[in-house]
């Protein structure tokens, strides 16, 4: 998965930035150390930046010095270095806010998977076997699978899209654990 931590050198987005690193994912950091600016050097949170991208490679964490409060730059960062799905889907709302409405936000049926397709995508398109033991009886307290439905969603913001479908996410998270 890719992650996007904003205002990524300071205490809270640098931790952010680790933790969702030690899950194996990769981060793409936003801050351009405004801080500083404000609080002079012993603001400066440029140490933290390098000090991930140390520990962490600049392949798997890399920082932009974006002003958040620039629309454009931040709007130029979305359209090279996006799409994310979800924080794509909000930004679509915020274009196009419809009052009172309630939405369901996931993967639909075609980017859901139970646990034995998981283990079939893992064996068919990774050549990676699992060992498991199949006992047919239902956990005691499982409820019924439910996927979400986009449907409306998809009626009042047409333009969105999923861009990642169910093997890219799987190859992904593959990737981020090797
Ligand atoms: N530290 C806490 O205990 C705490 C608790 C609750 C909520 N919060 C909130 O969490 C957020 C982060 O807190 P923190 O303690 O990590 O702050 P921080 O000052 O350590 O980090 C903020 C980072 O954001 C960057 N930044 C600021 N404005 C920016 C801009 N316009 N564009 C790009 N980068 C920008 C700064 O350079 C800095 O590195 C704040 O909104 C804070 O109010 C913090």
């Amino acid at each position: 998965m890719k992650v996007l931590i904003t205002g990524s050198g300071g205490l809270i987005g640098s931790e952010s930035c680790k933790f969702f690193l030690e899950k194996g994912h990769n981060v793409l950091g936003i801050d351009n150390n405004l801080r500083k600016y404000f609080f002079g050097n012993a603001g400066d949170t440029s140490g933290n930046i390098a000090a991930i991208q140390r520990n962490y490679g600049n392949e798997r964490f890399k920082n932009y010095s974006i002003d958040l409060r620039e629309r454009k730059e931040v709007i130029n960062f979305f359209k090279k270095l996006g799409p994310f799905d979800v924080v794509n889907a909000f930004w679509h709302f915020i274009q196009n806010p419809k009052q009172g409405e309630a939405y369901n936000l996931g993967g639909c049926k075609e980017n859901s998977a139970s646990i034995l397709e998981v283990i079939n995508i893992l064996d068919k398109d990774f050549g990676l076997k699992l060992k498991y033991t199949y006992i047919d009886n239902n956990r005691i307290g499982d409820h019924i699978c439910y996927y979400s439905d986009m449907s409306k969603f998809k009626r009042d913001f047409p333009e969105w899209k999923i861009t990642r479908n169910l093997k890219e996410i799987i190859e992904e998270i593959i990737e981020g654990k090797k």
